[in-house]
């Protein structure tokens, strides 16, 4: 016996890549329902070697669905997600609505499986932001070994963590520039992307952050350890999938970097391929499709007295979204559900 599978949200990017990777893992599915807006409706999405037409989230019945990945937006999940948990079906949600909420568990199976149990305050369980669920499988093991005081990043994010219009912006400014005759001015994002790059990824705060760079503070405490500092700098950069980040670390004991790296090529959900040579590291273009978090670049940081330097890559709409999605369903299905 499977489980009833729900994906809202099924004909955008991070939706698309749920269904795939469900698929990909063999989740046990009985049956799969593919949601999105009454826009979308009776459009055709793959799972595996199946085809799915899509159904309208606002007439569909959550009742008797066992979980149900939700990937539609903030606004959008405010209407259906408690309707969803309502009717008993559990929650994944991909959205920022509900990761700041003390009561509803923010996961990423590598860092803090525990947490599965409190799904059932409000039968809702969140994903975290892209730039983070990477960011926080590679701190983890370090964070148990050496305990860390400071973290320093900067992002250097894909189009596709802002949706599929975001990628079609790039794609479309893209070739403008090389026909004058078309103009495609800045929608999705604040400047032009095609062949720049952006400081701004979400809106600003009081003290002049950037709401993403916020996230990854707020984010970060929540999953590892309230006690570390984060601080980020947010750029988005003309790179169709995949998140790159430029991580520094400070300890509260010293930490080899063959150690760390030893520590790192050890951990779930980590591959580290680093070699002192020309392209021996990960790029982004590299990572897209694939499951892991690659880390290169590790190296000693004589700066601070305890510190590590660090460059971390991975498929944002996989690590990033999708795939943490999948694995938290998987991880409920373990250790609550108990079916299949
Ligand atoms: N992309 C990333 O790297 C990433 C990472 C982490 C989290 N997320 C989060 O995941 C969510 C989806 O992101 P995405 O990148 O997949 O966006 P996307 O490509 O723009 O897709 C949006 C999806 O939401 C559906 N939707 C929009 N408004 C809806 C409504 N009112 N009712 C029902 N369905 C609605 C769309 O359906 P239609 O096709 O019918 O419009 C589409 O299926 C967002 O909350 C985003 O913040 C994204």
């Amino acid at each position: 016996m499977g489980y009833r599978v729900v994906v809202a949200g099924a004909t955008g990017n991070v939706g698309r890549e749920m269904l795939n990777i469900l698929a990909e893992r063999q989740f046990p599915v009985d049956e799969i329902a593919a949601l999105a807006s009454r826009r979308s409706l009776g459009t055709e999405v793959s799972f595996g070697d199946k085809t799915l037409t899509t159904q309208d989230i606002d007439t569909f019945d959550f009742t008797g669905w066992d979980m149900a990945l939700f990937a539609i937006g903030s606004d959008a999940t405010k209407v259906y997600a408690p309707k969803a948990a309502e009717a008993g079906c559990v929650v994944i949600d991909n959205s920022s609505l509900y990761r700041y909420d003390p009561e509803i568990p923010l996961i990423v199976p590598e860092c803090n499986p525990q947490a599965i149990h409190d799904y059932k305050n409000k039968n809702i369980i969140a994903n975290p932001n892209c730039s983070t669920a990477q960011m926080v499988v590679a701190l983890k093991p370090l964070h148990d070994r050496a305990k860390i005081k400071r973290v320093v990043v900067s992002t250097y994010q894909s189009v596709s963590g802002a949706g599929k219009d975001g990628m079609d912006e790039l794609w479309d400014q893209t070739k403008a520039v090389y026909n004058p005759t078309t103009d495609v001015p800045p929608n999705k994002f604040q400047k032009q992307i095609a062949f720049n790059v952006i400081p701004q990824i979400d809106v600003f705060m009081e003290d002049g952050s950037t709401k993403e760079e916020w996230k990854m503070v707020v984010e970060t405490k929540k999953i590892i350890d309230p006690s570390i500092k984060v601080t980020a700098t947010c750029v988005r950069v003309p790179v169709f999938v995949g998140h790159s980040e430029a991580v520094n670390i400070e300890f509260e004991e010293f930490l080899d970097e063959d150690e760390a790296r030893d520590i790192l090529r050890e951990a779930p959900g980590i591959m580290v391929i680093d070699k002192r040579e020309p392209g021996g590291y990960v790029s982004p273009i590299e990572c897209a499709g694939d499951f892991a978090t690659f880390i290169s670049r590790i190296r000693q940081d004589s700066t601070v007295e305890n510190g590590i330097n660090l460059w971390c890559v991975s498929d944002n709409l996989r690590k990033g979204a999708a795939l943490n999605a999948v694995q938290i369903a998987e991880l409920l299905g373990r250790e609550v559900l108990k079916k299949g």
